[in-house]
C-alpha cells in the first residue's frame, strides 16, 4: 500500500509570527479582556454560576487535551512518520481512537454534565419572585415568605446575599430568556409555560441581565440591574420597596405629579400610592431608586428620564411608549423630577 501524503505534502506555512498570527494573538486578548465584570459567566458571583463555569473549564480543558492529541497523531504520521502502517495498526487505532476513547469520554463529561443538573433546580424554599418577560421590560413580583400580597417592581431584581431565591419565570406574548451570566445559567421565559431558576448570590454587589433569546425590536435594550444586598439590607429596602410612594413635598415635585396624572401616564403605569393604576408599562412607584431606566437602556437621573420621556421612540426603538415630545419642556422636566423623587 503507498503511504498517504495528503498533509505532508501541503506547502510550507511562513515565517512565524505571521500578520496572521498577530491579529489573532491581538483579537484573542480583546476578547478575553471581556471575560471579567458585572455581565460574564467566567466571574461567578454565585453558587450556580460556578457549576456552570468549572463545567465550561472541565469541558474545555478536555477538548483541549482532545484536541492536541489528535492533532499530535497528524504530525506524527505525516511529519514524523509518514510510511505506511499496517492493516493491523490501523484496524487497532480505528477501534481504540474511534470507538473506545470517544465513548468514554463522551460519556464521562455527559454523566458529569447531568449530575450537576438537579442542583441547579432544586428548590429555593426561601424568596420567590416571579419575573415576566415583557415587550420589552421585565416586570418583577417580590413574595418572601410571610407576606400575604407581592410586593410590584420592575427593571431591576435585588437578591440577598447566601440565599436561595426561587425566579418564577413566565411570558405573556413573545418568548424571552432570562440571564444574569455572574450569577446562573439561562432560562427561557415561554409563553403558556412556567419555568424556574433558583439564585444563590455568594458576594454581594452589582450585576448586570440581558434578555437572552431575540424577541423584536428592542430585544438589546431588554437589560436589567441586579443588586445583590446583605440579608438585614435586603429586607430594609423590601419594606420600603412594599410603601406607596411618597407624597411630594416641594411644590416643583407635586406639579411633576400632577402633571403624571392629567396627561394619563397613569393609564399605563402604576404608582401607588396615587391614582395611576396602569399595568401595561413598568410599576414606577420607587423608580427613582432604580439604577438605570428603559430596562437598563439609560443611568437614572433627572436628565435622562426627561430625555426618555420627550424621545422614547428614539432612545429605545420599537418600546409601546409613545415618545411625549409634544409636551412643553418645562412640563417633562417637572414629571422628571417627580419621578427622580420616588425613592
Ligand atoms: Cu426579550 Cu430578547
Amino acid at each position: 500500500m503507498a503511504p498517504v501524503r495528503g498533509l505532508a505534502q501541503a506547502p510550507r506555512a511562513g515565517r512565524w509570527p505571521s500578520r496572521v498570527h498577530v491579529w489573532f494573538i491581538g483579537a484573542s486578548v480583546l476578547i478575553l479582556a471581556g471575560c471579567a465584570g458585572p455581565q460574564s459567566a467566567l466571574a461567578p458571583s454565585g453558587l450556580e454560576a460556578a457549576w456552570v463555569a468549572q463545567l465550561f473549564w472541565v469541558m474545555l480543558i478536555g477538548a483541549g487535551l482532545i484536541w492536541t492529541l489528535v492533532i499530535g497523531f497528524a504530525i506524527y504520521v505525516t511529519r514524523l512518520n509518514p510510511q505506511a502502517h499496517s492493516e493491523k495498526a490501523a484496524g487497532r487505532l480505528i477501534v481504540w481512537g474511534g470507538v473506545v476513547f470517544p465513548v468514554t469520554v463522551l460519556g464521562a463529561l455527559l454523566i458529569y454534565g447531568l449530575a450537576l443538573m438537579p442542583a441547579l433546580r432544586a428548590p429555593g424554599g426561601g424568596l420567590r419572585i416571579e419575573v415576566s418577560g415583557e415587550q420589552w421590560w421585565w416586570r418583577v413580583k417580590y413574595s418572601p415568605p410571610g407576606r400575604a400580597a407581592p410586593v410590584t417592581s420592575a427593571n431591576e431584581i435585588r437578591l440577598p446575599v447566601g440565599q436561595r431565591s426561587e425566579i418564577i419565570l413566565t411570558s405573556p406574548d413573545v418568548i424571552h430568556s432570562f440571564w444574569i451570566p455572574s450569577l446562573a445559567g439561562k432560562v427561557d421565559m415561554i409563553p403558556g409555560r412556567i419555568n424556574r431558576i433558583v439564585l444563590e448570590p455568594t458576594e454581594t454587589g452589582v450585576y448586570r441581565g440581558q434578555c437572552a433569546e431575540y424577541c423584536g425590536t428592542a430585544h438589546a435594550l431588554m437589560a436589567f440591574s441586579v443588586v445583590v444586598m446583605p440579608r438585614d439590607k435586603f429586607a430594609q429596602w423590601l419594606e420600603q420597596e412594599a410603601r406607596p410612594a411618597a407624597t411630594p413635598r416641594a411644590p416643583r415635585i407635586e406639579k411633576g405629579r400632577n402633571l403624571f396624572l392629567v396627561t394619563g401616564c397613569g393609564a399605563c403605569h402604576t404608582v401607588r400610592g396615587t391614582r395611576a393604576r396602569g399595568v401595561i408599562g413598568p410599576d414606577l412607584t420607587h423608580v427613582g431608586s432604580r439604577r438605570t431606566i428603559g430596562a437598563g437602556t439609560l443611568v437614572s437621573n433627572t436628565k435622562s428620564i426627561a430625555r426618555f420621556i420627550a424621545q422614547t421612540q428614539r432612545i429605545k426603538p420599537g418600546v409601546r411608549m409613545p415618545s411625549f415630545g409634544m409636551l412643553p419642556g418645562k412640563d417633562i422636566d417637572a414629571i422628571a423630577a417627580y419621578l427622580e423623587s420616588l425613592e
